[in-house]
Protein backbone atom coordinates (compact mmCIF):
# COMPACT_ATOMS: atom_id res chain seq x y z
CA UNK A 1 0.00 0.00 0.00
CA UNK A 2 1.69 3.24 -1.05
CA UNK A 3 1.94 6.11 1.82
CA UNK A 4 2.11 8.90 -0.91
CA UNK A 5 -0.23 9.98 -3.39
CA UNK A 6 -0.52 12.55 -6.37
CA UNK A 7 -2.86 15.22 -6.33
CA UNK A 8 -3.84 18.47 -7.56
CA UNK A 9 -3.21 21.86 -5.79
CA UNK A 10 -2.92 25.12 -5.63
CA UNK A 11 -1.18 27.56 -3.63
CA UNK A 12 -3.04 31.12 -4.83
CA UNK A 13 -6.45 31.70 -6.74
CA UNK A 14 -6.29 32.31 -9.79
CA UNK A 15 -6.33 30.87 -13.31
CA UNK A 16 -5.62 27.37 -14.62
CA UNK A 17 -1.87 27.42 -14.53
CA UNK A 18 -1.97 27.61 -10.70
CA UNK A 19 -2.95 23.97 -10.89
CA UNK A 20 -0.21 21.65 -10.16
CA UNK A 21 0.94 18.48 -8.98
CA UNK A 22 2.37 17.46 -5.67
CA UNK A 23 2.71 14.98 -3.03
CA UNK A 24 0.18 13.91 -0.15
CA UNK A 25 0.26 11.39 2.35
CA UNK A 26 -2.87 9.02 1.51
CA UNK A 27 -5.07 9.69 4.32
CA UNK A 28 -6.65 6.97 6.31
CA UNK A 29 -10.09 6.48 6.99
CA UNK A 30 -11.98 7.09 10.54
CA UNK A 31 -14.89 5.58 12.03
CA UNK A 32 -17.92 5.81 9.39
CA UNK A 33 -15.86 6.93 6.37
CA UNK A 34 -14.44 5.33 3.16
CA UNK A 35 -10.95 5.60 1.49
CA UNK A 36 -11.22 5.28 -2.52
CA UNK A 37 -8.93 4.81 -4.32
CA UNK A 38 -9.91 7.28 -7.59
CA UNK A 39 -9.79 6.53 -11.07
CA UNK A 40 -11.64 8.79 -12.27
CA UNK A 41 -12.51 12.63 -11.36
CA UNK A 42 -15.73 14.89 -12.29
CA UNK A 43 -14.82 18.45 -13.34
CA UNK A 44 -17.59 21.04 -12.89
CA UNK A 45 -17.92 25.02 -13.20
CA UNK A 46 -17.54 24.88 -9.10
CA UNK A 47 -14.25 23.73 -9.36
CA UNK A 48 -13.34 26.60 -11.65
CA UNK A 49 -15.06 29.49 -9.70
CA UNK A 50 -13.05 28.15 -6.17
CA UNK A 51 -9.86 28.09 -7.91
CA UNK A 52 -10.80 31.53 -9.38
CA UNK A 53 -11.08 32.80 -6.12
CA UNK A 54 -13.79 31.13 -4.07
CA UNK A 55 -16.92 32.93 -5.72
CA UNK A 56 -19.95 32.00 -4.44
CA UNK A 57 -18.76 29.20 -1.84
CA UNK A 58 -16.44 31.79 -0.29
CA UNK A 59 -19.25 33.81 0.35
CA UNK A 60 -21.33 30.87 1.72
CA UNK A 61 -18.67 29.45 3.85
CA UNK A 62 -15.91 32.17 4.41
CA UNK A 63 -12.61 30.50 4.03
CA UNK A 64 -13.59 27.12 3.38
CA UNK A 65 -12.10 27.53 0.11
CA UNK A 66 -8.73 29.21 0.88
CA UNK A 67 -5.79 27.95 -0.70
CA UNK A 68 -3.51 26.04 -0.65
CA UNK A 69 -6.36 23.61 -1.57
CA UNK A 70 -7.41 20.56 -4.00
CA UNK A 71 -11.11 21.04 -5.79
CA UNK A 72 -12.70 18.23 -7.24
CA UNK A 73 -15.57 16.58 -5.68
CA UNK A 74 -17.14 14.32 -8.32
CA UNK A 75 -14.72 11.01 -8.00
CA UNK A 76 -15.22 7.28 -9.24
CA UNK A 77 -13.43 4.34 -8.23
CA UNK A 78 -12.31 1.93 -6.01
CA UNK A 79 -12.95 1.13 -2.25
CA UNK A 80 -9.48 0.13 -0.91
CA UNK A 81 -10.14 0.97 2.84
CA UNK A 82 -13.22 0.72 5.16
CA UNK A 83 -13.28 2.09 9.24
CA UNK A 84 -15.02 0.84 11.42
CA UNK A 85 -18.99 0.39 11.36
CA UNK A 86 -19.32 1.04 7.93
CA UNK A 87 -21.73 -1.40 6.53
CA UNK A 88 -22.77 -0.62 3.18
CA UNK A 89 -19.40 -0.91 1.64
CA UNK A 90 -16.57 -3.56 1.31
CA UNK A 91 -12.66 -2.90 -0.10
CA UNK A 92 -12.94 -3.63 -3.50
CA UNK A 93 -16.30 -2.42 -3.94
CA UNK A 94 -16.86 0.29 -7.31
CA UNK A 95 -18.23 3.71 -6.06
CA UNK A 96 -18.77 7.55 -7.10
CA UNK A 97 -19.77 10.11 -4.92
CA UNK A 98 -19.68 13.60 -4.06
CA UNK A 99 -18.25 13.50 -1.00
CA UNK A 100 -17.97 16.65 1.72
CA UNK A 101 -19.19 19.06 -0.90
CA UNK A 102 -19.46 22.30 -0.55
CA UNK A 103 -16.31 21.49 2.37
CA UNK A 104 -12.64 20.50 0.40
CA UNK A 105 -12.33 16.40 -0.79
CA UNK A 106 -9.68 16.80 -2.41
CA UNK A 107 -11.06 15.15 -5.16
CA UNK A 108 -8.19 15.89 -7.80
CA UNK A 109 -6.58 13.23 -6.20
CA UNK A 110 -5.63 9.09 -6.12
CA UNK A 111 -7.21 8.59 -2.85
CA UNK A 112 -10.09 10.41 -0.99
CA UNK A 113 -11.75 9.13 2.44
CA UNK A 114 -15.25 10.55 3.36
CA UNK A 115 -18.22 8.94 4.71
CA UNK A 116 -19.39 5.96 3.55
CA UNK A 117 -23.08 7.61 3.35
CA UNK A 118 -21.42 10.01 0.41
CA UNK A 119 -21.25 7.53 -1.86
CA UNK A 120 -23.16 5.13 -3.37
CA UNK A 121 -22.57 1.78 -5.87
CA UNK A 122 -21.52 2.16 -9.44
CA UNK A 123 -23.89 -0.02 -11.37
CA UNK A 124 -22.39 -3.07 -13.54
CA UNK A 125 -21.53 -1.87 -16.61
CA UNK A 126 -21.27 1.68 -16.20
CA UNK A 127 -17.25 2.84 -16.79
CA UNK A 128 -15.40 5.01 -14.43
CA UNK A 129 -15.39 7.94 -16.35
CA UNK A 130 -19.37 8.07 -16.82
CA UNK A 131 -19.57 7.56 -13.21
CA UNK A 132 -17.17 10.26 -12.25
CA UNK A 133 -19.39 12.48 -14.50
CA UNK A 134 -22.41 11.96 -12.65
CA UNK A 135 -22.35 12.54 -8.51
CA UNK A 136 -22.73 17.10 -8.40
CA UNK A 137 -24.88 17.36 -12.01
CA UNK A 138 -27.07 14.34 -11.38
CA UNK A 139 -27.29 15.20 -7.18
CA UNK A 140 -28.09 18.88 -8.56
CA UNK A 141 -30.54 17.85 -10.75
CA UNK A 142 -32.30 15.20 -8.62
CA UNK A 143 -32.49 17.32 -5.33
CA UNK A 144 -34.31 20.18 -7.64
CA UNK A 145 -36.84 17.77 -9.84
CA UNK A 146 -37.67 15.46 -6.99
CA UNK A 147 -36.60 17.18 -3.97
CA UNK A 148 -37.29 20.94 -3.86
CA UNK A 149 -39.93 20.83 -6.70
CA UNK A 150 -41.29 17.71 -6.23
CA UNK A 151 -42.16 17.53 -10.06
CA UNK A 152 -45.30 15.63 -10.73
CA UNK A 153 -46.65 13.58 -14.29
CA UNK A 154 -47.92 16.52 -17.12
CA UNK A 155 -46.11 19.73 -14.98
CA UNK A 156 -44.38 21.83 -17.49
CA UNK A 157 -40.51 22.38 -16.80
CA UNK A 158 -38.06 24.70 -18.11
CA UNK A 159 -34.33 24.17 -18.08
CA UNK A 160 -32.24 27.30 -18.87
CA UNK A 161 -28.74 25.70 -20.09
CA UNK A 162 -30.41 22.00 -20.66
CA UNK A 163 -27.06 20.85 -22.85
CA UNK A 164 -25.06 22.18 -19.85
CA UNK A 165 -23.76 19.09 -17.07
CA UNK A 166 -26.65 20.09 -15.14
CA UNK A 167 -29.21 20.72 -17.54
CA UNK A 168 -29.02 17.48 -19.93
CA UNK A 169 -29.51 15.17 -16.31
CA UNK A 170 -32.38 17.61 -15.14
CA UNK A 171 -34.01 17.07 -18.71
CA UNK A 172 -34.17 13.41 -18.58
CA UNK A 173 -34.90 13.55 -14.56
CA UNK A 174 -37.78 15.61 -15.03
CA UNK A 175 -38.82 13.27 -18.46
CA UNK A 176 -38.64 9.80 -15.67
CA UNK A 177 -41.09 12.25 -13.44
CA UNK A 178 -43.38 12.50 -16.33
CA UNK A 179 -43.06 16.15 -17.25
CA UNK A 180 -43.12 17.96 -20.05
CA UNK A 181 -39.80 19.62 -20.45
CA UNK A 182 -38.69 22.77 -22.55
CA UNK A 183 -34.99 23.80 -22.47
CA UNK A 184 -32.91 26.20 -23.57
CA UNK A 185 -29.60 25.55 -25.74
CA UNK A 186 -28.01 26.88 -28.82
CA UNK A 187 -29.57 25.48 -32.18
CA UNK A 188 -26.70 23.01 -32.85
CA UNK A 189 -27.71 20.82 -29.43
CA UNK A 190 -31.50 20.95 -29.86
CA UNK A 191 -31.63 17.32 -31.79
CA UNK A 192 -29.52 15.26 -29.34
CA UNK A 193 -31.44 16.98 -26.49
CA UNK A 194 -34.86 15.32 -28.53
CA UNK A 195 -33.28 12.13 -28.20
CA UNK A 196 -32.51 12.75 -24.19
CA UNK A 197 -36.24 13.34 -24.59
CA UNK A 198 -36.57 17.23 -24.60
CA UNK A 199 -40.02 17.87 -25.70
CA UNK A 200 -39.36 21.50 -26.87
CA UNK A 201 -36.12 23.69 -27.38
CA UNK A 202 -35.54 27.02 -27.30
CA UNK A 203 -32.35 28.92 -28.83
CA UNK A 204 -31.03 31.32 -26.44
CA UNK A 205 -29.37 33.12 -29.26
CA UNK A 206 -32.61 33.89 -31.69
CA UNK A 207 -35.51 33.44 -29.71
CA UNK A 208 -36.77 35.08 -27.00
CA UNK A 209 -38.15 32.84 -24.23
CA UNK A 210 -40.80 34.87 -23.27
CA UNK A 211 -42.56 34.67 -26.75
CA UNK A 212 -41.59 30.83 -27.12
CA UNK A 213 -43.11 29.27 -24.10
CA UNK A 214 -45.39 29.97 -21.14
CA UNK A 215 -47.87 28.07 -18.34
CA UNK A 216 -44.40 26.65 -16.43
CA UNK A 217 -44.79 25.15 -13.35
CA UNK A 218 -41.38 24.95 -12.39
CA UNK A 219 -38.47 26.49 -13.84
CA UNK A 220 -34.76 25.98 -13.45
CA UNK A 221 -32.26 28.54 -14.11
CA UNK A 222 -28.58 27.32 -14.31
CA UNK A 223 -27.28 30.63 -16.34
CA UNK A 224 -27.71 33.35 -13.34
CA UNK A 225 -29.56 35.72 -15.83
CA UNK A 226 -32.96 33.96 -16.91
CA UNK A 227 -34.35 34.90 -13.35
CA UNK A 228 -36.83 37.62 -14.60
CA UNK A 229 -37.48 35.82 -17.75
CA UNK A 230 -38.69 32.74 -16.01
CA UNK A 231 -40.76 33.92 -13.84
CA UNK A 232 -42.65 35.75 -16.65
CA UNK A 233 -43.64 32.26 -18.52
CA UNK A 234 -44.45 30.68 -14.77
CA UNK A 235 -47.90 29.85 -13.79
CA UNK A 236 -49.02 31.42 -10.40
CA UNK A 237 -48.12 29.29 -7.80
CA UNK A 238 -45.30 27.82 -9.80
CA UNK A 239 -41.46 27.71 -8.79
CA UNK A 240 -38.31 29.28 -10.12
CA UNK A 241 -34.99 28.05 -8.38
CA UNK A 242 -31.89 29.59 -8.83
CA UNK A 243 -29.19 27.69 -9.19
CA UNK A 244 -25.73 29.27 -9.80
CA UNK A 245 -25.69 32.39 -7.25
CA UNK A 246 -28.59 31.90 -5.55
CA UNK A 247 -31.83 34.19 -5.97
CA UNK A 248 -31.07 38.10 -7.75
CA UNK A 249 -31.67 40.81 -5.61
CA UNK A 250 -35.45 41.95 -5.80
CA UNK A 251 -36.65 38.85 -7.40
CA UNK A 252 -38.34 37.19 -4.38
CA UNK A 253 -40.52 40.46 -3.89
CA UNK A 254 -41.44 40.21 -7.90
CA UNK A 255 -42.10 36.83 -7.74
CA UNK A 256 -44.43 37.30 -4.13
CA UNK A 257 -46.31 39.65 -5.81
CA UNK A 258 -47.25 37.79 -8.90
CA UNK A 259 -48.25 34.63 -6.89
CA UNK A 260 -44.91 32.66 -7.50
CA UNK A 261 -42.53 31.71 -5.66
CA UNK A 262 -38.52 31.27 -6.00
CA UNK A 263 -35.64 29.90 -3.77
CA UNK A 264 -32.10 29.21 -4.16
CA UNK A 265 -30.20 26.40 -4.10
CA UNK A 266 -26.89 24.30 -3.07
CA UNK A 267 -26.37 20.60 -3.84
CA UNK A 268 -25.44 18.07 -0.86
CA UNK A 269 -23.67 14.97 -0.40
CA UNK A 270 -26.62 11.87 -1.01
CA UNK A 271 -26.20 8.55 -1.37
CA UNK A 272 -29.33 7.50 -1.57
CA UNK A 273 -30.22 9.97 -4.16
CA UNK A 274 -27.25 8.95 -5.79
CA UNK A 275 -28.43 5.48 -5.17
CA UNK A 276 -31.41 6.43 -6.58
CA UNK A 277 -29.78 7.92 -10.06
CA UNK A 278 -27.37 4.91 -9.82
CA UNK A 279 -30.35 2.90 -11.01
CA UNK A 280 -31.90 5.26 -13.02
CA UNK A 281 -28.27 5.07 -15.01
CA UNK A 282 -28.81 1.20 -14.55
CA UNK A 283 -32.54 1.34 -16.24
CA UNK A 284 -31.10 3.44 -19.48
CA UNK A 285 -33.09 5.97 -18.04
CA UNK A 286 -30.59 8.21 -17.75
CA UNK A 287 -27.67 9.09 -20.11
CA UNK A 288 -24.61 10.65 -18.83
CA UNK A 289 -23.25 13.21 -21.87
CA UNK A 290 -19.06 12.99 -21.92
CA UNK A 291 -17.73 15.88 -23.37
CA UNK A 292 -14.40 15.08 -22.92
CA UNK A 293 -11.78 13.56 -20.91
CA UNK A 294 -7.97 14.93 -19.29
CA UNK A 295 -5.38 13.49 -17.67
CA UNK A 296 -5.33 14.13 -14.16
CA UNK A 297 -2.13 16.14 -14.69
CA UNK A 298 -3.77 18.58 -17.09
CA UNK A 299 -6.45 19.70 -15.08
CA UNK A 300 -5.50 22.98 -16.24
CA UNK A 301 -6.59 22.06 -19.93
CA UNK A 302 -9.97 20.57 -18.77
CA UNK A 303 -10.84 23.96 -16.77
CA UNK A 304 -9.87 26.19 -19.92
CA UNK A 305 -11.94 24.37 -22.16
CA UNK A 306 -14.97 24.32 -19.00
CA UNK A 307 -14.69 28.03 -19.04
CA UNK A 308 -15.51 28.70 -22.85
CA UNK A 309 -19.03 28.04 -21.36
CA UNK A 310 -20.58 25.85 -24.23
CA UNK A 311 -19.61 22.41 -23.02
CA UNK A 312 -22.61 19.90 -23.98
CA UNK A 313 -22.55 17.24 -21.18
CA UNK A 314 -19.55 16.58 -18.85
CA UNK A 315 -15.52 16.38 -18.65
CA UNK A 316 -13.56 14.50 -16.59
CA UNK A 317 -10.04 13.34 -16.07
CA UNK A 318 -8.93 10.30 -15.52
CA UNK A 319 -6.59 9.31 -12.68
N1 LIG B 1 -26.02 25.71 -6.59
C1 LIG B 1 -25.60 24.48 -6.87
O1 LIG B 1 -25.68 23.58 -6.02
C2 LIG B 1 -25.04 24.17 -8.22
C3 LIG B 1 -24.84 22.84 -8.58
C4 LIG B 1 -24.36 22.58 -9.88
C5 LIG B 1 -24.08 23.63 -10.75
N2 LIG B 1 -24.25 24.91 -10.32
C6 LIG B 1 -24.01 26.04 -11.24
O2 LIG B 1 -24.94 25.94 -12.30
C7 LIG B 1 -24.35 26.40 -13.50
C8 LIG B 1 -24.49 25.32 -14.57
O3 LIG B 1 -23.67 24.21 -14.23
P1 LIG B 1 -23.30 23.14 -15.36
O4 LIG B 1 -22.43 22.12 -14.74
O5 LIG B 1 -24.53 22.70 -16.06
O6 LIG B 1 -22.43 24.08 -16.32
P2 LIG B 1 -21.91 23.82 -17.81
O7 LIG B 1 -21.93 22.37 -18.13
O8 LIG B 1 -20.62 24.54 -17.94
O9 LIG B 1 -22.99 24.58 -18.70
C9 LIG B 1 -22.64 24.90 -19.99
C10 LIG B 1 -23.91 25.13 -20.77
O10 LIG B 1 -24.50 26.37 -20.45
C11 LIG B 1 -25.21 26.81 -21.59
N3 LIG B 1 -25.51 28.25 -21.52
C12 LIG B 1 -24.66 29.25 -21.23
N4 LIG B 1 -25.33 30.43 -21.23
C13 LIG B 1 -26.62 30.16 -21.53
C14 LIG B 1 -27.82 30.95 -21.66
N5 LIG B 1 -27.80 32.28 -21.50
N6 LIG B 1 -28.98 30.32 -21.95
C15 LIG B 1 -29.01 28.98 -22.11
N7 LIG B 1 -27.92 28.17 -22.01
C16 LIG B 1 -26.74 28.77 -21.71
C17 LIG B 1 -24.29 26.42 -22.72
O11 LIG B 1 -25.10 26.17 -23.82
P3 LIG B 1 -24.88 26.88 -25.24
O12 LIG B 1 -23.46 26.57 -25.65
O13 LIG B 1 -25.91 26.22 -26.04
O14 LIG B 1 -25.10 28.34 -25.00
C18 LIG B 1 -23.64 25.12 -22.23
O15 LIG B 1 -24.28 23.97 -22.79
C19 LIG B 1 -22.91 26.77 -13.15
O16 LIG B 1 -22.85 28.16 -12.88
C20 LIG B 1 -22.64 25.98 -11.90
O17 LIG B 1 -21.64 26.53 -11.09
C21 LIG B 1 -24.71 25.21 -9.08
Amino acid sequence: MPTSMRRITQDSPGGPEVLHVVDAPVPEPIPTEIRVRVTAAGVNPVDTKVRAGGAGLAAAGGDMTAPPFTVGWDVAGVVDAVGMGVTRFAVGDRVFGMPWFPREAGGYGEYVTAPSRHFAHIPDGVDDVTAAATPLAALTAWQIVVDAADVQRDQRVLVHAAGGGVGHLAVQIAKTRGAYVVGTASAAKHADLAALGLDEAVDHHTQDVARATGDIDVAVDLTEVNGPSSLAVMRPGGLLVCVPSGVPEGLTEQAHAEGKRVTDFLVEPDGVALTGIARLIAEGALTVRIAGTFPLEDAASAHRELEKGSTFGKLVLTV
